[in-house]
Order: structure tokens, then sequence, then C-alpha cells
């Protein structure tokens, strides 16, 4: 797809910041040479910092020197381990059950306060399992075979210190709960999902990352909008129609690529004022489900829109970092899509421009595209 048919506009601005230089750039016809495209564009020029899909993994059994004496134990009874596990002496705190083909969920002592049961063939979680552990902190199951029918309903909610809970790659049908207020990560992606009730993250006033991606998640009840820490929620891969009911407040990564999304209420963004990454590539949004300010969000830097329906270039914030737009049937170039005035004043802060693989002719740059895109760096048709 990508062959030499590509061009690049690269639109050179030595310094970008400069009005005036930009205006001479500009007069001297400088100001843009289209070059044949050589290399790709890598996919997002933001690396969001909020993306820690694994647990963090502490102890590592090889580096353990086996001459140095264990220290010796402060009471006998916590040292307490199933045999199934690795309970490193120098982390009384952490029980590593971690890739051992177990079936079961071994016993966990109740000075535990991380747990690690990943990539092992358990199925279920009895109703008592956490009972004597209320201090846990981690709980790490992914990669298991667990479902929601086998799963205890009350097992999280009385682990008023968990903070950490990863449920990914199991065979969950259904959101787990209730949780405990104290969660600030919950991992669930790749489970098979399908609905989150309209009470199953109520009162998670800590939750700051909500991985669901690889669901079937068509039905979302719960409203976001209460959960006042969350700055992540990842609902990629999944079977949603609509976008989810009300952002929450400190959203800054929204990611809700492949889903069957059709259309985007009118200031959806704004209620999220910290807002900057959205990814909505992959769905079937087209110019006529768009409500005309859906992305007159001063906040998002980062857009990613590619592979949707869209004929005409979206109305976008002139802060605008980054906007993607490759792989749909875009067949203008519109200028007044970023800038409705173009003057000195009013230019769009937009850097990286994709729109190749749509149906614009190389030649289509308006002629106030240079003074409205004066600080783009790239732009691809
Ligand atoms: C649970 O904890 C109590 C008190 O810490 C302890 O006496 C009891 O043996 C524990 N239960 C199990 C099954 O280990
Ligand atoms: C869990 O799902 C996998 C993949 O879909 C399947 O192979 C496996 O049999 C399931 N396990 C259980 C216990 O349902
Ligand atoms: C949420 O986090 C704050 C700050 O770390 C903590 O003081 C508070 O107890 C937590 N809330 C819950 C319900 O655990
Ligand atoms: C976009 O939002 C800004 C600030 O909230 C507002 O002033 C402006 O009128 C909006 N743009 C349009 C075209 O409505
Ligand atoms: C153009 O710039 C001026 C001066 O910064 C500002 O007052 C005005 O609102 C801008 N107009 C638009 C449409 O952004």
């Amino acid at each position: 797809m990508f062959n030499t048919m590509h061009w690049v506009a690269i639109l050179i601005l030595a310094g970008i910041c400069g009005v005036s230089q930009a205006q001479y750039y500009y007069e001297d016809e400088l100001w843009m040479q289209y070059l044949l495209r050589q290399a790709r564009v890598p996919s997002y020029n933001y690396v969001p910092y909020y993306e820690d899909e694994s647990p963090p993994y502490y102890y590592a059994p090889g580096e353990m020197s086996v001459a140095e004496p264990a220290p010796e134990p402060v009471q006998p009874v916590s040292r307490q381990c199933p045999q199934e596990c690795d309970c490193p002496p120098n982390l009384p705190s952490a029980m590593y059950c971690d890739g051992r083909n177990l079936r079961y969920l071994p016993f966990v002592p109740s000075r535990m306060k991380y747990v690690y049961f990943q990539n092992n063939q358990i199925t279920s979680i009895q109703e008592a399992a956490f009972d004597n552990a209320t201090n846990l902190e981690w709980i790490a199951l992914h990669g298991n075979q667990i479902s929601s029918e086998k799963m205890g309903k009350k097992i999280f909610a009385k682990l008023k210190n968990l903070e950490r809970l990863y449920l990914n790659n199991n065979n969950l049908t259904k959101m787990p709960g209730p949780l405990p207020r104290s969660l600030r990560e919950l991992h669930l992606a790749y489970n098979q999902i399908s609905k989150i009730p309209a009470n199953a993250l109520e009162g998670l006033e800590n939750l700051t990352a909500l991985y669901l991606s690889h669901n079937y998640i068509y039905e979302i009840a719960a409203s976001f909008k209460g959960l006042k820490s969350l700055i992540l929620v990842d609902l990629s891969y999944n079977h949603l129609r609509k976008v989810p009911d009300g952002l929450p407040i400190a959203l800054e990564q929204l990611y809700l690529d492949y889903n069957y999304i059709n259309t985007i209420p009118d200031e959806y963004f704004k209620v999220s004022p910290k807002l900057l990454y959205v990814r909505l590539a992959h769905n079937t949004l087209t110019n006529e489900g768009l409500a005309s300010n859906a992305f007159n969000s001063s906040s998002i830097l980062e857009l990613d829109l590619s592979y949707n329906r869209f004929q005409k270039i979206p109305r976008v914030s002139t802060q605008l970092e980054n906007l993607y737009l490759q792989g749909n049937q875009i067949n203008e170039f519109s200028i007044s899509s970023f800038c409705t005035v173009v003057d000195v004043m009013n230019f769009s802060r937009l850097q990286v421009l994709r729109l190749d693989g749509n149906e614009i002719q190389r030649n289509a740059m308006p002629p106030d595209a240079p003074l409205c895109l004066r600080r783009a760096n790239v732009i691809e048709i």
C-alpha cells in the first residue's frame, strides 16, 4: 500500500516558532517542498507515559546469591509459604507462584502484600481465597483460565488495600466485582466481557488506569464521570457502537480504536480538560456522524482518526499537534478544518498530518495552507 505513489510534503521551517520567519519562507516560496516518500513516519509522535500492561516484577531467583545466608527469621510463623511457591526471605510480603502449571490458587499467608499467580492454568478462585490476606496490595492473576462463574463474588471487596489487580488474559465473561475503593489499576484486557454494568466501577475514586481492550464490550451502562482519578481508559478492540457516556475530568488518554463507533456528540471531549491523546482509528466514523464541534477541545495534542469513513477533514482545534487521517475517503484538502481565520495571530499548531490512503490529489494543497499550517513538519498525502 505504501508505494512510490505516496508523497510527503515536507514543510521546511528552520525556526518553527517565528511568525516572521514563516512568512519569510512563504514569501520566498521555499516554504513547501514535495519530496518522494522515503521512509515511514513513526506511527505516533507521542509515547503516552501511562502504558503499563504488565506488573512490575522485582524478584529474580537467579540473581539471589546462594553464598549469602538468609536473614534470621524474626518470627518463625511469618515464614509460612505454600510449597508450590517461592517466598524470598528478603521480600517477606511477596509470594511468587507464577508459571508453574498450577490448576488451583495456593493458600495466601496473611502477611502477603504482593502475590504473583500469573501464567498458570488456574480456572477458579474460591470465595475464601484471600480471607486471611487482607493486606494484599497487588494481585497478579493474568494468563490463566479463570471464568466468571468460577470466581467468588466477594473475593476482592474486602481487600481494603488492593491497588493493582491483573486479570487480563483470562476467560472472564463479566466484570469482576464488587471491587475495593482503594483500586488504582484494573487490568482486564483479553477476556470475553460484553457489558460494563452501571455499578461495576462505582466508588473507585482512586482508579487511575482501566484496561479493557480485546473484549466483546458492546454496552457500557456505567458512567466514567465519577472516577475522578482516572487518567487512562483503554477500550480498544471491542464491539462499541457509541462512545462511552460521561468522560472523567482527569482523563488524559482515551483509546477507542477497533470498535464500530459511528458518531461523536457535540463537545464530547470538553468535560475532560486534560485530555491529550485520543485514538479512534478503525471505527466507522463519518462526517455526518460527527457534531461540528466534536473535536473542539484545546487540550488534545494527538488525534487518531485513521481508517474510518471520513470524506472531509473534520474540524479540529488549532491547538492539535498530530492528526492521523490515513485510510479514509477524503477527497479535498480543506484548510477551514484547521483554521477558521488565517492571519498572523490565528494559525494551527499542527505538526504532523497524515492524509495518505485517501482520495486527495497531491497538488490539492490550498494556497493558504502554508500560513495556516505554519508549524507543520510532515504532511503526508
Ligand atoms: C488466618 O489468620 C489467623 C490469624 O492471623 C491464623 O491464626 C490462622 O491460622 C489463619 N488461617 C489459616 C487458614 O492459615
Ligand atoms: C479459556 O479460553 C480459552 C481460549 O478461548 C480456551 O481454549 C479454554 O478452554 C478456556 N478455558 C476454560 C476453563 O474455559
Ligand atoms: C486513595 O488514595 C489516597 C492517596 O493515596 C488515600 O489516602 C486514600 O485512602 C485512597 N482511598 C481509598 C478509598 O483507598
Ligand atoms: C471551541 O471552543 C472554544 C473554547 O471553548 C470556543 O470559544 C469556540 O467558540 C469553539 N469553537 C466553535 C467553532 O464553536
Ligand atoms: C484570532 O486571533 C485574535 C488575536 O489573538 C483572537 O482575538 C481571535 O479570537 C482569533 N480568532 C479566531 C477565530 O481564532
